[in-house]
């Protein structure tokens, strides 16, 4: 695949390192932002051996930062597109106070447009997320309605979506908006899988799982995000693209990854469940999501979600240091 000189925002996160390894191994050039608020220089262990990759440790909010480091990087050639995945990953934060999704989910997402209007950059892959639903009873498809969030950081997405939208009235020629589900893997940099194993470094003995256990969501590991991303940046070509990934219909509950994580971390321990239905305020406690766009497309992932989760939970055990 042809990528060009691409920037990254969040490269330096769980999915962004990811997303940015895939694209240096397609020959093309990475310039990586990140603040590290969230995101780990571990995450980029691979890249920075890559003399393909740069990486620009600066916040997306500081406009004239990023304006002056990126002109400093373009080096005679253009930029071909930016995949915009900084913002805030802890939700529960967001809900505590509002002015961390303000910042992180919505502003970054403002800022990096101005950023690429500044810079002729017209290209644009964004990193949304089934947030933007809220708690909608029924089965999501790309175009239900009326969305209404129920968590500041969905509201914040739900609000880049319509910015990105605005933009290609103007200066942006083509966007593809990723709706992801609960994304699982190597080099979580948060998610109830790395929250339990972290708990469980703490107090072997007792697990405390926030909620019933019952919470039923679709869990996608983050080699078939990956994949799907740039499956559809390749097949997707209307000036706005849009499109849920996720599982092939299966969902995981909390309790079977609590169980999961038990057997592999701390086998005695007991699970305590603190009870509800809802993990915390601005949980989505179950979400049904179809992917039929996405299959229509071409694209179907091979994992079903229990099978992501056991995976997961295997490599986040191995590389969390207690
Ligand atoms: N992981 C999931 O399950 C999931 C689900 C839905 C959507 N998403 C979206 O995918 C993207 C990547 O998420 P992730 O799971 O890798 O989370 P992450 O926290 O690991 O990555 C986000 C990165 O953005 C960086 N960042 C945040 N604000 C910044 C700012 N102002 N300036 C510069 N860098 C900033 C953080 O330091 C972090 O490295 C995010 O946009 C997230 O909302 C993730």
């Amino acid at each position: 695949m042809q990528t060009g000189t691409c920037v990254v925002t969040g490269a330096a996160g769980f999915v962004g390192s990811h997303l940015t390894d895939c694209l240096l191994s397609f020959g093309g050039r990475v310039i990586g932002i990140d603040n590290l608020k969230l995101g780990k220089p571990a995450n980029l262990v691979q890249a920075v051996h890559n003399p393909n990759f740069n990486f620009l440790e600066i916040d997306v909010n500081d406009y004239a930062g990023c304006l002056r480091r990126l002109k400093q990087e373009v080096k005679g050639g253009e930029f071909a597109m930016v995949w915009h995945l900084a913002a805030n990953s802890d939700i529960r934060a967001g809900g505590e106070d509002p002015e961390v999704d303000l910042r992180d989910t919505f502003m970054t997402t403002f800022n990096t447009l101005r950023l690429m209007k500044t810079l002729g950059i017209r290209r644009l892959a964004f990193a949304s997320s089934s947030a933007i639903y809220g708690n909608y009873p029924g089965t999501l498809t790309e175009d239900t309605g009326p969305l209404l969030p129920i968590s500041n950081y969905g509201a914040m997405k739900l609000a880049s979506e319509a910015l990105i939208s605005a933009a290609l009235e103007t200066f942006l020629e083509r966007a593809w908006i990723f709706r992801f589900p609960n994304v699982v893997g190597s080099r979580a940099t948060h998610g109830v899988i790395y929250d339990l194993v972290k708990k469980l470094q703490a107090n072997a003995r007792e697990l405390e799982v926030l909620g019933d256990g019952c919470q039923n969501k679709p869990y996608l590991h983050v080699s078939e995000l990956i994949a799907a991303m740039i499956f559809i940046f390749q097949d997707a070509a209307n000036s706005l693209n849009y499109f849920n990934i996720g599982t092939d219909s299966s969902s995981t509950t909390v309790k079977y990854i609590a169980e999961a994580v038990v057997r592999e971390a701390a086998p005695q321990a007991k699970i305590r469940y603190t009870g509800g239905p809802k993990g915390w305020p601005g949980d989505v406690p179950m979400f049904n999501y179809s992917i039929e766009k996405l299959r229509r497309l071409g694209w179907v992932p091979r994992l079903t979600s229990n099978e992501a989760v056991d995976r997961a939970v295997k490599e986040i055990v191995k590389e969390t240091p207690g």
